[in-house]
């Protein structure tokens, strides 16, 4: 096995490109491959590492590209493998690296596998899908329904006599990966991009990759309705069998990074998948925080979070994971809302503010940061208040639901202004002008009317900016080891408006102090730490804050690191 020399993921910071919404070249209202090139630049400037890419495979886009019809190929809209192998050169020679989504909890219903596969019991790619006799009535395998809120994970399909499963869309039939066969293939994909020159994946829905064989029912769904998925596909019986097969045949070849998506996954079970004996993944994206502001019909939901839930939720990952594996740290990606309007606060006196003040949080702790397009700039939610305006078949879905349950129009769409992942994937706003520099056409997804206030062109002409601010957080992790390697300890853990923690490391030791409240509030140091003006390290007032012996006045969503003596 080669053991690569360096973790340089860990002191790494990530940046999320959503092809379609962060630049159009060729006026088709369509982000892509040579309108990420034109941005380079940009990047390098903010002073990012690695770009994670959003799929850019061919796909019938149902869903957005996570639907794969072909995986060796570049979907026509975005562009060539030739503008492909330019960006990726671009990239490196700006000292970029590039890490690409890896699809393949599921494929399009198209990829010609499936195509053979939906043919009969006995072609060669018969056993590449999931495929299930009906119940004795003829209705479906068992009650478990599709995570974008649409019935049933199975469908029916007369040629073979048998349904499918998909835990996604219906046309995202799930890859069965207990077919040795399926994952060589998945491997020689892996391959093919690695090869190229690529510096590693995101693992989408990795989590759910292998099922429970026996595909029993949900015992927690109401009678009559349907369970969730997860039950029987989350941390399955083989997965970590499957990862470590992975590793060993592809990924310990390579000097790259992974980092699985991992729904639903405890803690405990997060150690598995990127404890580095283990010889699974560098890290995964967990969900714990992302789940404290969930309501009664789940993520779709109007429900403010407490500070106090997402403060344990995070301490937990950092607790836990010290020592032993590795956390990857983001409020923000293409499935969540925007972190301003979700854990801040977006009225214009205060969206600057606490956007630092999240970043300030987030990116001194312990793991690697990914900063999702847009976040630098500290974009907000973009709240359609008309379902035609939506593109994410889950938003359609769940208005239907929300509709069919009887729920007025304007509280369904209040559930989807606050959750709707399309909030994420309205247009990057690059300038004031007209179609915010994103395209000369109309675009696929309406822009965020704000763009004439919040974009890239006033940020970078303002000292003050949140994008300035990004920059320099990314500029401090290079220079302070702390932020790295620090161990991590809550300060008075049970405040109800301050997230404050103490990074620590051979002599050197920091102190970050947040403020979630849109309120001036005191806040009362313990004992044992002092702090002076003089060794302030970063924070998102101009002027320092006022202080009284072991007493702070903080000012809304005021957010300050300090050197501790
Ligand atoms: C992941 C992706 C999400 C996609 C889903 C199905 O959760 O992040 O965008 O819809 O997988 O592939
Ligand atoms: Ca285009």
């Amino acid at each position: 096995m080669n053991e690569h020399s360096t973790d340089w993921w860990k002191k790494a910071v990530v940046y999320q490109i959503y092809p379609q919404s962060f630049k159009d070249s060729n006026g088709d209202g369509i982000g892509d491959i040579n309108g990420i090139r034109e941005k380079l630049p940009y990047l390098k400037e903010l002073g990012i590492d690695v770009i994670w890419l959003n799929p850019i495979y061919q796909s019938p886009m149902v869903d957005n590209g996570y639907d794969v019809s072909d995986y060796y190929a570049i979907q026509a809209e975005f562009g060539t493998m030739a503008d492909f192998e330019a960006m990726l050169s671009e990239a490196h020679a700006l000292g970029l690296k590039l890490i690409m989504d890896l699809v393949v909890c599921a494929s399009s219903s198209e990829h010609q596998w499936f195509q053979e596969s939906k043919k009969s019991k006995n072609n060669p790619y018969s056993d590449f899908y999931i495929w299930k006799d009906p119940k004795a009535d003829g209705s479906a395998p068992n009650n478990w329904g599709s995570i974008f809120g649409a019935g049933s994970c199975w469908e029916y399909v007369p040629e073979r006599g048998q349904y499918y499963l998909h835990l996604f869309a219906t046309e995202m039939p799930d890859l069965n990966w207990d077919n040795p066969e399926l994952r060589q293939e998945v491997y020689k994909n892996m391959r093919f991009w690695l090869d190229m020159g690529i510096d590693g994946f995101r693992l989408d829905s990795i989590s759910l990759i292998s099922k429970k064989l026996e595909f029993p029912d949900n015992p927690a769904a109401v009678e009559g309705e349907f369970g969730s998925p997860y039950f029987g596909a989350s941390n399955g019986p083989r997965v970590h069998e499957f990862l470590q097969e992975m590793n060993r045949e592809v990924l310990s070849h390579y000097d790259v990074m992974t980092v699985g998506e991992a729904t639903r996954t405890p803690v405990e079970e997060a150690v598995k998948y990127c404890e580095p004996s283990r010889h699974e993944l560098n890290m995964i994206f967990q969900f714990d925080h992302m789940h404290v502001d969930y309501g009664e019909y789940g993520r779709y939901s109007d429900l403010r979070f407490k500070l106090s839930d997402l403060k344990s939720s995070m301490v937990k990952w950092q607790t836990a994971l010290s020592g032993r594996g590795w956390n990857s740290l983001y409020w923000d990606n293409h499935d969540q809302p925007r972190v301003v309007s979700r854990f801040g606060n977006e009225r214009p006196e205060f969206r600057e503010l606490s956007a630092k003040m999240l970043a300030t949080v987030l990116h001194f702790q312990q793991g690697t940061p990914y900063i999702f397009q847009g976040e630098e700039i500290g974009m907000t939610n973009a709240k359609f208040d008309n379902i035609e305006d939506y593109r994410d078949l889950e938003a359609h879905n769940m208005y239907r639901k929300f509709q069919g349950l009887g729920l007025s129009e304007k509280e369904t769409l209040r559930y989807l202004n606050y959750k709707s992942r399309d909030n994420a994937r309205t247009p990057m706003q690059w300038s004031g002008e007209d179609k915010a520099g994103f395209t000369a056409a109309e675009s696929w997804i309406a822009l965020n009317p704000n763009y004439k206030e919040i974009n890239v062109s006033s940020a970078l002409a303002d000292k003050n900016s949140v994008f300035y601010y990004y920059q320099e957080l990314i500029r401090l992790r290079k220079e302070l080891e702390v932020m790295i390697d620090g161990t991590f300890e809550m300060v008075n853990p049970e405040d109800s408006d301050v997230f404050s923690y103490i990074r620590h490391r051979e002599g050197e030791k920091l102190l970050v102090i947040a403020s979630f409240s849109d309120k001036k509030i005191s806040f009362e140091l313990p004992d044992n730490l002092r702090i002076k003006k003089q060794q302030k390290i970063i924070g998102n007032y101009d002027d320092e804050v006022k202080m009284k012996g072991q007493e702070l006045y903080l000012r809304p969503y005021e957010a300050l690191v300090y050197w501790l003596k």
